[in-house]
């Protein structure tokens, strides 16, 4: 194993990277990623990386280019003899097209997937997968850390008396359990939410009891927040009192942050996974870095120590 190990960022989320090395006590690895007059993605890596324990950090949020700069800054690595290439990438986009679960529809986390295998990639290094079988669609290891300590942390921090935690739909049970469970066996309720077509919910039925109860919706992603600002809105008419939001991945689509402002939603809380907008400063979003998670999480892998044991 190479005593050295360097990070490389694409341009998906330097703010983030540059984090992560400051945490590691490094500097960035010094590459360019830049355009061809016709807009085609050029990527250089200018400093010697042949033998080296490489991790590029990248998220593939859209658009599409941000995955492509991925997969090209991988294939730089390879060709440039790096010993190990991890795709460090935060939010792993194009997850929502698992399966093929009606006719004529790609499942585009495996072809992703394979892209990146094709690329170069030795090992990938995610967060909060939104399901966690994409893990199946690499035959390279994948570690894929929960971003719910630092999550947690922030609500440890309220007297949590009267608190439920709440699954915005029954896909996401499993880890608001866990959630509940970690902030002192908290009860949770589960919402009934139908998807009558791509980017609309519609709340059928709320599972539990929320009548004055201060709540935490939990979900991974927040694109249109229609998942979100429903549930609230749906709780809220059940009696709930306070209503927070968490989600790792915050896309912020469409006209979500109108949506949010002018939603019973006390405050939602977010990671930098994605990097938020500058206009998207609001007073009811709370954002938290991942970055030390990533951070130990590089550290481990490079020193081959274990990575799950950064959640007992
Ligand atoms: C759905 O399965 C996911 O966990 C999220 O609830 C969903 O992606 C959120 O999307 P939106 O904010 O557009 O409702």
């Amino acid at each position: 194993m190479p005593d050295e190990l360097k990070v490389f960022s694409g341009s998906s989320n330097p703010e983030l990277a540059k984090e992560i090395c400051d945490f590691l006590g490094l500097t960035l690895g010094d590459a360019s990623v830049s355009r061809f007059t016709d807009g085609e993605i050029r990527i250089k890596v200018n400093e010697n990386v042949r033998g080296t324990d490489v991790f590029v950090v990248q998220s593939t949020h859209p658009p599409a280019d941000n995955l492509l700069e991925l997969l090209l800054m991988v294939d730089a690595m390879r060709r440039a003899s790096a010993w190990r290439i991890t795709a460090v990438v935060p939010y792993f986009g194009y997850a929502r097209q698992d399966r093929k679960d009606e006719p004529r529809v790609p499942i585009s986390a495996k072809l992703v997937s394979n892209l990146l295998v094709t690329s170069g990639a030795s090992r990938v290094l995610t967060m909060d997968l939104h399901v966690e079988q994409i893990m199946g669609f690499f035959d390279i290891p994948v570690d894929q850390l929960y971003a719910s300590p630092v999550i947690m942390d922030y609500f440890r921090k309220k007297d949590l008396t009267d608190f439920i935690i709440v699954s915005p739909d029954p896909g996401g049970v499993r880890r608001c359990r866990a959630f509940a469970k970690r902030l002192g066996n908290l009860p949770l309720a589960i919402i009934d939410k139908r998807r009558p077509e791509p980017d609309r919910s519609e709340v059928l039925n709320i599972i539990g009891e929320v009548n004055r109860k201060k709540v935490v919706i939990v979900d991974d992603i927040l694109s249109t927040g229609r998942t979100m600002f429903d549930a609230a809105a749906a709780l809220r008419e059940k009696g709930a009192d306070e209503i927070y939001g968490s989600c790792t991945h915050a896309l912020f689509a469409g006209d979500s942050l109108e949506r949010l402002n002018g939603s019973v939603m006390r405050k939602i809380v977010v990671t930098n996974t994605i990097p938020l907008a500058a206009q998207l400063d609001s007073p009811k979003i709370e954002v938290l870095s991942v970055a030390s998670l990533l951070g130990e999480a590089i550290n481990r892998i490079h020193s081959e120590e274990s990575v799950s044991t950064l959640f007992e």
